[in-house]
């Protein structure tokens, strides 16, 4: 690790003096304003590296989303949080936190992870700020979640049943209720009714009564009047920070094989977790954006229905699972195991842009005596695919092509120079900066937050 000290003080949001603290070099010379994305099918371990930068950002925002995401970080006394919807740089006692425009917020979720948070010693108030421009999830939209996925049979998507899509879905139509309607109480409970009126009218299973309308009014009463002090104008306050040369970090949410433009279609979600959504969810220029960390897992997991080209059914795929501990944050659903894919990450590289990667969780690959690149694929006449294909008929019937590659048997999770990486472990990430052509600048060797290489 190379370190540099850095001479951070500056007031910091919170009018706190940051202490001179010890960076590597890496973290302290990313852009002002950064990202943190997803480039596979999402759970690759955003949120640890997020929570190591956080402390070298002013801020951290969240740009598109919602409870549907499930970062899982230990701070440095070993504590497990699991995060959803406030960003991960809230265990950082000197970064101010911002939920953006993009993203979807269910109050009652926001206020419990609020109040876990707080029974643990970390506080928010003060420090995280809401979007008024950020669309409200309400519970009906988590019903209508599950009951659009009951509809589809054996076609469902898989979704978290959070209501996200749903959400979206309302934000899209336009009659969808933001933060800032919870400012005129007044013509609130008209609005809500005519949302719950439109999905009763489309869902057989959802019906509502002129309580359940009143009771819904009066705890958003309620939530209106908790939410005030974190309601703020983020799109100004973001760009004003800009301006002011604060340092900004984006933390991205899924990836962008779920994106509702690129990924695979519709087994996706419904926001745009790649470089695009951070311009759209938070309101700012696209040349303002400067580094963008893609986060890869050593190998490939992917949750719900839909493609997966490099997935392994057999035993290695329970390997994985079991030593990767490939189970939802979020629902504790099993997730689908498989080798790296380098076509879909090398997609991913070209859409974002990415200026590094982040390849995670290389210590769950030890012990395996060969380890397999998905580096190609082909149509059944022996015809290459070029690029990530669109038609899910094509990807389900497309043969990937495998490079094998030599494992290693050590165990790598205390390693944390480079250099004390077994030969095999760095001619694999090697062979993949090679393959995809962006450099790999963090590699995981564990869940700690002292787990990490810099290369
Ligand atoms: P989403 O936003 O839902 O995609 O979440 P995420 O990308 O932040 O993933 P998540 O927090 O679910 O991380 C996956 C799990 O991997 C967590 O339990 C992390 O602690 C763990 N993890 C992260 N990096 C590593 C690593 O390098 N090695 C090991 N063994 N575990 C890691």
């Amino acid at each position: 690790v190379i370190v540099c000290s850095t001479k951070a003080v500056t007031p910091s949001p919170l009018g706190v003096v940051v202490q001179t603290r010890d960076v590597p070099e890496r973290i302290g010379s990313l852009s002002q304003v950064s990202g943190v994305l997803g480039s596979q099918w999402g759970d690759e371990g955003k949120g640890k590296l997020v929570d190591i930068l956080a402390g070298h950002f002013d801020i951290v925002a969240r740009c598109q989303g919602g409870a549907n995401a499930g970062h899982t970080i230990y701070n440095s006394e070993g504590k497990k949080f699991a995060l959803h919807l406030v960003p991960s740089g809230i265990l950082n006692e000197e970064t101010l936190c911002v939920i953006g425009n993009g993203v979807v917020v269910h109050l009652p979720g926001l206020f419990k992870e609020i109040e876990g948070l707080e029974s643990n010693g970390v506080s928010c108030k003060g420090r995280m700020l809401v979007s008024d421009r950020a669309h409200l999830l309400f519970d009906f939209h988590q019903e209508i979640d599950g009951l659009r996925e009951h509809e589809l049979g054996n076609l469902f998507i898989g979704t978290t049943k959070r209501g996200i899509g749903p959400c979206y879905s309302s934000k899209v139509i336009r009659n969808g209720i933001r933060v800032c309607d919870l400012r005129h109480m007044d013509t609130f409970p008209q609005k809500l009714d005519l949302l719950l009126a439109d999905a009763a009218s489309r869902f057989q299973g959802f019906d509502y009564g002129p309580n359940v309308l009143r009771e819904e009014v009066d705890r958003y009463k309620r939530f209106a009047e908790r939410l005030e002090p974190y309601i703020a104008d983020t799109v100004h306050f973001v760009n004003e920070s800009i301006s002011q040369k604060k340092k900004i970090l984006v933390e991205g949410g899924q990836a962008t094989m779920l994106d509702i433009d690129f990924g695979t279609y519709p087994f996706v979600t419904s926001s745009s977790p790649s470089a695009g959504g951070i311009c759209t969810g938070l309101g700012i220029a696209p040349g303002v954006l400067g580094d963008l960390i893609g986060v890869v897992k050593a190998y490939t997991t992917r949750v719900g229905s839909g493609p997966f080209p490099t997935e392994i059914l057999g035993t290695d795929g329970d390997f994985l699972r079991l030593k990767g501990k490939e189970f939802g944050t979020t629902t504790n659903r099993p997730r689908r195991c498989g080798w790296l894919d380098l076509v879909a990450l090398k997609y991913c590289c070209l859409i974002n842009g990415f200026s590094s990667l982040n390849l995670t969780k290389l210590d769950v690959l030890s012990d395996l005596k060969e380890i397999k690149l998905g580096v190609g694929y082909r149509l059944a006449d022996g015809t290459p695919i070029k690029s990530f294909p669109a038609d899910l008929r094509v990807l389900e019937q497309s043969i990937v092509d495998y490079e094998v590659v030599p494992g290693w048997q050590d165990d790598i999770s205390k390693v944390r120079k480079y250099a004390d990486l077994p030969l095999a472990a760095r001619r694999y990430v090697e062979r993949i900066e090679e393959l995809v052509g962006v450099p790999i600048h963090y590699i995981g060797t564990g869940p700690g937050r002292d787990d990490l290489i810099f290369k």
